[in-house]
């Protein structure tokens, strides 16, 4: 209620007022954009030549409900693998982040994976989940207090990419570890996502570190099924934007008259996700018209793959220094400890 935040992700400055809320005890920050900020940028990204909708609008109530499912998929590796690889190195992992742990979590989503490390950290200082998804983070957080009863845990409610401020835990931490799990990365392009990375920096100041998982390069048809699952979820999740924008900013999506089309771009080393207009149309968003032809496309999400010796590169970059990456035994996915070199703070 009444103060103002100032964050910073790459170049976008934020001032936002945070909404602190009880809800059965538990203290909500809400630096939630609200939706004149998402007609805005809706606005703004179906204006262009190649039209565009932010991926982070993908995960309302009903979007988060369609991810968790895609997370269920044989198809969809990247969870199976990145808990397997979690669980095989935990150990190693809470020894590399030492005791008395702040942990922050950048898009906490159902929190399945922080789980494996709240279950093993030595003494964590408290749990700072950040999530776009108001409901979903109040659940989680309702569910992990009463599961873990020794510990802290401070909600943020943020697009993490804009403006938020850090709650002040109770008790003293001997360092900050971001986690970002899910190879959320990937879904920046590479400029943002290295701002995005010395922004982490900053956050976990020198002697913290970045748990993040990192999807890697591989066999194209594998990375093809995991955006064209055969149920069809992951078109039901990139459709769900449409049917979101219709709802909340009362517009008139037919969603019968786009497809879902995703594939694998090699040269860019990225997955794209596009919905193809089926035919010609108009669409109308808060007075304003919206032309398409038939087969023109509005991007809503890429998801870049790397190589181990690409995302160093970009982590030095950024100001970090790798300082372990654990992976499967095929090499599909990576976690990785990026320790925070000493020369950025936020
Ligand atoms: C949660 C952003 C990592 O890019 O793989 C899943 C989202 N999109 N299927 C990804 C997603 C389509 C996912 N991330």
């Amino acid at each position: 209620m009444g103060w103002v935040a100032e964050a910073v992700v790459g170049q976008k400055w934020g001032k936002f007022t945070m909404n602190s809320k009880k809800d059965n005890q538990i203290r909500l920050h809400d630096f939630n954009p609200g939706r004149d900020r998402f007609l805005a940028e809706v606005l703004s990204g179906l204006r262009k030549a190649q039209k565009e909708l932010p991926s982070k609008y993908f995960y309302d109530e009903q979007g988060s409900h369609l991810f968790e499912r895609i997370c269920t998929l044989d198809e969809y590796y990247i969870p199976r693998i990145e808990a397997a690889v979690m669980e095989t190195y935990i150990e190693e992992m809470v020894e590399l982040l030492g005791p008395r742990v702040l942990l922050i979590e950048y898009g906490s989503g159902n929190c399945t994976k922080t789980r494996i490390l709240l279950d093993h950290l030595h003494q964590s200082a408290a749990y700072v989940p950040i999530d776009i998804s108001r409901t979903q983070l109040l659940g989680v957080t309702k569910q992990l207090a009463s599961d873990y009863p020794g510990l802290e845990v401070l909600p943020v409610c943020a697009d993490y990419t804009s403006g938020f401020d850090l709650p002040v835990p109770r008790r003293p931490s001997d360092c900050a570890v971001v986690y970002f799990p899910g190879s959320t990365i990937g879904n920046f392009d590479p400029i943002p996502a290295k701002l995005f990375l010395e922004h982490v920096a900053g956050v976990c100041r020198p002697g913290g570190g970045l748990l993040i998982g990192v999807d890697l390069k591989k066999d194209p048809r594998v990375l093809h099924c995991a955006y064209n699952d055969s149920q069809g979820v992951t078109a039901t999740f990139n459709l769900n934007l449409l049917e979101r924008i219709n709802r909340e900013l009362n517009c008139d999506f037919r969603l019968d008259w786009f497809q879902h089309y995703a594939f694998y771009n090699p040269r860019e080393g990225r997955i794209e996700m596009h919905l193809v207009s089926l035919r010609d149309q108009t669409v109308h968003l808060d007075n304003v018209a919206i032309p398409f032809v038939g087969g023109e496309s509005i991007w809503t999400e890429s998801s870049y793959k790397f190589n181990l010796d690409e995302f160093e590169q970009m982590a030095v970059a950024a100001g970090f220094k790798v300082e372990h990456a654990w992976t499967d035994n095929q090499q599909w996915f990576s976690v990785q400890y990026l320790i925070n070199t000493g020369g950025t703070t936020l």
